[in-house]
C-alpha cells in the first residue's frame, strides 16, 4: 500500500518534441512552478541547438538531472524511462505526432490546434478511441482560464437574465520581425487559415467557454498582411445552441495605435459581463445608472498555461478527467474551419 501511494506521487517522467519558442515562453513558467510533478528526461528537435539549449535550461531550472538530447522524435517515442510526451510542434505535423505518441503508449500533451484542417482532425479523434489506456489533452490554455470561468459562472447563476449577445474582438498587429510570428513554417502557411487558424482557434475556444454550443455561423475573411500567408482578417457571426447571438472581430493584421483589444462582452436581459485580460466585471444598469455588482480578478492570471499542465498531471496519477480533451479541441477547430468554409462559399453554415 505504502509502495503505491509512493509511486502516485512520482514526477511524470516527459520528453519534449519541438523545443521551440512555445516551449521556452509559455510552458516554462507553468513547468518551473510544477517541479514535483514533472521531470524532464529527454529533449527533441530537428535542430539540435534548439533540443540542447533547452535539456540545458531543463537541468538548471526544472529539477531534472542528465537530461538527453536527440533529432529523432521515435528515439524519444522508443524511450522506456519517457511515460509521456509534450509535443509543440508546427501546426502541420501535430496530428500525425499525437497519434505516433499514442501509438507508443505515451500520454501526451500537445499544443493547439490539434491538426492541419478538419479531416484529419476528425480522423484522429475517432482513432485515438483505441487508446483507451493512453491520457491525450490538447494543450489549449483558454479552456482553463479562471476569468471565462467565472463569466460562465455569473452567467449560470443567472446574474445578468438570459444572455442575449456575445461579442468578442482580437485585434493586433502580427509582428514578423520577432516573436511567434518570425517562424518560417508559419509564415509559409503550411497548414489551413493562416494567423486566423493559429490565433483564432483561442478565440473560438473562448466562445464556447462563454457562450456553450454554436449551431448555426457565416463569415467574411481577408488576407490583408504582407508577409503572413493565409487569412488574418474575419468577422464571424453566429447562433448558439442556446439562442444567444455572438459575433467574433478577428485582426491580426490591424496597426492599431492602441496596441491592439482582446475585449469580451457579454450582454444579458438584466445585466452585463465584460473581460479584459484577467479581469471579468459584472454590471447592471445602463449608462450613468449601471453599476458594478461583483468584480473577479485572477491573481495568477497566465492565460491557463499551469492549470493545463496541472490537468495533464492529475490525469495520469490521478485518474482526473481531462478538462481540453480531443474532442473539446475538434470543436474549437471545427468553428474556425467551417468559418473559413463559410467565407470561401458564402454561406451560411448549419454545425
Ligand atoms: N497556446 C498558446 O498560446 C500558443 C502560443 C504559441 C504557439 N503555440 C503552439 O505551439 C506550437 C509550436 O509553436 P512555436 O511558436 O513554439 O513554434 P517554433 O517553430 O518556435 O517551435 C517548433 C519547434 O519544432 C521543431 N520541429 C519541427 N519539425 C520537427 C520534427 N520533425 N521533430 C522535432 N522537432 C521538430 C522546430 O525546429 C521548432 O524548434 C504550435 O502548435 C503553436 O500553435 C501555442
Amino acid at each position: 500500500m505504502a509502495v503505491a501511494k509512493e509511486k502516485k506521487a512520482e514526477p511524470i517522467r516527459l520528453g519534449i518534441i519541438g523545443s521551440g519558442l512555445a516551449v521556452k515562453w509559455l510552458h516554462w513558467p507553468a513547468l518551473k512552478k510544477l517541479t514535483d510533478k514533472f521531470r524532464v528526461v529527454v529533449c527533441c528537435d530537428i535542430d539540435p541547438e534548439a533540443a540542447g539549449e533547452v535539456a540545458r535550461l531543463a537541468e538548471k531550472d526544472l529539477n531534472s538531472p542528465d537530461v538527453r538530447s536527440t533529432t529523432d522524435y521515435r528515439e524519444v517515442l522508443a524511450s522506456d524511462d519517457v511515460e509521456a510526451v509534450l509535443l509543440s510542434l508546427p501546426i502541420h505535423l501535430t496530428g500525425q505526432f499525437i497519434l505516433d505518441a499514442a501509438r507508443a503508449g505515451k500520454h501526451v500533451i500537445s499544443e493547439k490546434p490539434l491538426a492541419a484542417n478538419l479531416e484529419q482532425a476528425r480522423e484522429l479523434v475517432e482513432t485515438l478511441r483505441n487508446f483507451k489506456n493512453v491520457k491525450v489533452e490538447i494543450a489549449e490554455n483558454y479552456h482553463y482560464r479562471r476569468d471565462y470561468a467565472k463569466a460562465r459562472e455569473w452567467m449560470d447563476a443567472g446574474r445578468i437574465g438570459q444572455p442575449f449577445l456575445i461579442q468578442m474582438i482580437s485585434r493586433s498587429w502580427t509582428s514578423t520581425a520577432s516573436g511567434f510570428s518570425s517562424t518560417p513554417w508559419r509564415q509559409d502557411n503550411q497548414y489551413r487559415g493562416g494567423i486566423f487558424a493559429d490565433a483564432g482557434v483561442h478565440q473560438a475556444a473562448a466562445l464556447r467557454e462563454i457562450g456553450g454550443e454554436i449551431e448555426q455561423l457565416q463569415a467574411f475573411s481577408k488576407s490583408v498582411h504582407p508577409v503572413m500567408g493565409g487569412i488574418d482578417t474575419v468577422v464571424l457571426n453566429m447562433r448558439f445552441r442556446s439562442g444567444a447571438l455572438g459575433n467574433l472581430v478577428f485582426a491580426g493584421a490591424a496597426k492599431d495605435p492602441n496596441g491592439g483589444l482582446q475585449l469580451f462582452d457579454i450582454f444579458g436581459t438584466t445585466g452585463a459581463i465584460q473581460i479584459t485580460g484577467g479581469k471579468a466585471v459584472l454590471t447592471e444598469g445602463n449608462g450613468k445608472d449601471a453599476k458594478v455588482l461583483e468584480e473577479f480578478v485572477d491573481p495568477e492570471h497566465d492565460g491557463g498555461y499551469f492549470r493545463e499542465f496541472e490537468n495533464f498531471y492529475s490525469a495520469i496519477r490521478e485518474n482526473a478527467p481531462v478538462v481540453s480533451t480531443v474532442e473539446q479541441a475538434l470543436k474549437d477547430w471545427e468553428i474556425i474551419m467551417r468559418a473559413l468554409d463559410s467565407a470561401e462559399a458564402r454561406n451560411v453554415i448549419l454545425l
